[in-house]
């Protein structure tokens, strides 16, 4: 099936490495011009190395999500180079500090033990991450009567995790945020949606899950049981790419769980 990305033009915020790689990787390979971010100038760089070693167009922008001002001049950097912006999927996100510096056997820290310095960071990048990053290409799309908008959230945000509470509320937010918008910018051809993630492991990371614990996360992925995995940034991507693509034009304000039947959500 053709997506018919053709030439889209493609913003994806975090692209620097794992999911919001393999996002980069899979539009462009669908024909999109991809405009790859990161906070790390040297990740972005090597996702448009891999890019442009197929033969496809990209630029990397390094700016953080968080700062108003970085995302516009990132998004006027895009439009100088390709004319336009298409697509955006934002994808940077981070899980809680309180969880990188309180771990305990994987597991992050309590609400009633953190306060509002340990939140902060959180909602930051994963909120208003997301915020900063549409209101610098909504006036493009709003314009050019075209555009789609793609959250990656989290199952945290639809069914809620324990020690995982700012992040929850986080990504539930854009939830609310992508549904309000869906309304207000349907009648500009525009479409928001949300693909939630399911637990989405990467070797090194915080996601990383050890081997002995892998049997205890297989019992609360059904999927897992049947093809001895859990979810790896290529599922994520395919669902990504038929909400980037026209292939939803009668999709919106609508969220995806790709979580290997972890939620099943109404
Ligand atoms: N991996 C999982 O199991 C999982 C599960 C549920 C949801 N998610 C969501 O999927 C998305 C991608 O997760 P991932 O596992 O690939 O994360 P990751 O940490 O591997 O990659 C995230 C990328 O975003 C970048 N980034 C972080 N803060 C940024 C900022 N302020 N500005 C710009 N870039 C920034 C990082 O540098 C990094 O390269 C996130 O929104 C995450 O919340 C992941």
């Amino acid at each position: 099936m053709d997506l018919l990305l053709k030439d889209k033009v493609v913003l994806v915020t975090g692209a620097g490495r794992h999911i919001g790689r393999e996002i980069a990787l899979t539009l462009s390979q669908e024909g999109a011009k991809v405009v790859v971010n990161d906070y790390f100038a040297d990740r972005a760089k090597a996702v448009v190395d891999e890019i442009t070693a197929m033969g496809r167009e990209a630029i990397g922008i390094q700016a953080d999500v968080r700062k108003e001002s970085e995302v516009t001049a990132m998004a006027q950097k895009a439009v100088d180079q390709f004319g336009r912006v298409d697509i955006l999927v934002n994808n940077a996100g981070v899980l809680p500090e309180a969880v990188l510096s309180e771990m305990i056997e994987g597991l992050g820290a309590t609400f009633a033990s953190t306060e509002k310095k340990h939140w902060d960071g959180t909602i930051d990048v994963n909120l208003f991450g997301v915020l900063n990053c549409t209101r610098a290409v909504i006036n493009y799309m709003i314009q050019q009567k075209y555009g789609k908008i793609v959250n990656i959230i989290s199952d945290a945000g639809r069914v809620g995790e324990p020690r995982l509470t700012t992040y929850s509320a986080a990504k539930a937010g854009i939830v609310g945020f992508s549904k309000a918008l869906a309304k207000e910018v349907a009648r500009y051809r525009v479409n928001v949606n949300c693909v939630s993630v399911g637990a989405t492991p990467q070797k090194g990371t915080i996601t990383e899950i050890a081997d002995e614990k892998l049997k205890d996360w297989f019992r609360m992925y059904p999927l897992a049981r049947g093809w001895d995995r859990l979810g790896v940034p290529s599922d994520i991507a395919n669902a990504v790419a038929f909400f980037a693509s026209d292939m939803s034009t009668w999709v919106t304000g609508q969220v995806l769980s790709v979580n290997g039947g972890y939620s099943m959500v109404d």
